[in-house]
């Protein structure tokens, strides 16, 4: 699959079977987090065979959004004084997404359903667990969803193709509640203006967007 095809098989999935992860993939994923951790000064971690964490999610009233049947994750950890954690957790956890969904297994990023207390990562004082990607293979490959248009996340009239590609990316990008509460504009050149608007988890967000983004421009961006 190249990565157009992988951005567009990618939708968050809920419910897993019980195949388990071969230690092939497992050993990818860990390389490409070995990878961005000193890079990014982040501590992700892929724990494996740890169902309580969205098992002991909810109960019997909260059943939206709740995972099923899922063991593992990817926990997103960095440290509490960076004021860019939350964005470089949503860019980085997405390189891992997008990695995990060509080797053909499925994901959901999970920031409110599951249950904090029982990740079992290391997370050191001066550390903080961001959220959580639930890992496995779905029962199903999950759903298309309804999306904004380019307008409504543009406020650019003018712009080459390389930016319209970016957009087109940057709209199939997984969000919080999928609010896709962000406004990318063309200011020349390479560089791209990131507006968050607020919503809950949105600089997780624009983490994420911004990689879709780039991935869809073939190139890297200067953001303001
Ligand atoms: C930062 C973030 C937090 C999320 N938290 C949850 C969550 O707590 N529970 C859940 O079921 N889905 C969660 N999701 C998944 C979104 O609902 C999903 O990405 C969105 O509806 C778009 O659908 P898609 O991923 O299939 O494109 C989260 C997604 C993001 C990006």
């Amino acid at each position: 699959m190249n990565i157009e095809e992988i951005i567009k098989k990618r939708h968050s999935v809920r419910s897993y079977t019980s195949k388990e992860i071969e230690k092939e993939k497992i050993d990818i994923l860990n390389e490409l987090i070995n990878d961005i951790n000193p890079k990014e000064n982040l501590h992700i971690q892929l724990i494996i065979n740890d169902p309580d964490v969205f098992d002991k999610y909810g109960g019997f009233i909260l059943q939206y959004g709740k995972l099923h049947n899922c063991k593992n994750y990817i926990a997103l950890i960095g440290k509490k004084d960076d004021n860019l954690l939350e964005e470089k957790c949503g860019y980085n956890g997405e390189k891992l997404v997008l990695k995990a969904t060509g080797l053909g297994l499925n994901t959901c990023f999970v920031a409110g359903t599951y249950k904090k207390k029982y990740v079992t990562a290391n997370i050191s004082e001066d550390e903080e667990l961001v959220c959580v990607i639930a890992l496995g293979y779905g029962e199903t490959n999950g759903n298309v969803r309804k999306s904004k248009s380019i307008e409504e996340v543009t406020d650019s009239k003018e712009y080459p193709d390389w930016f319209e590609k970016g957009l087109e990316y940057a709209l199939l990008a997984p969000t919080a509640l999928n609010q896709q509460k962000f406004k990318l504009n063309y200011l020349g050149d390479n560089v791209v203006e990131a507006i968050t608007l607020t919503g809950p988890k949105s600089k997780i967000d624009i983490g994420i967007v911004k990689y879709h983004f780039e991935l869809g421009a073939g190139r890297k961006i200067i953001w303001k």
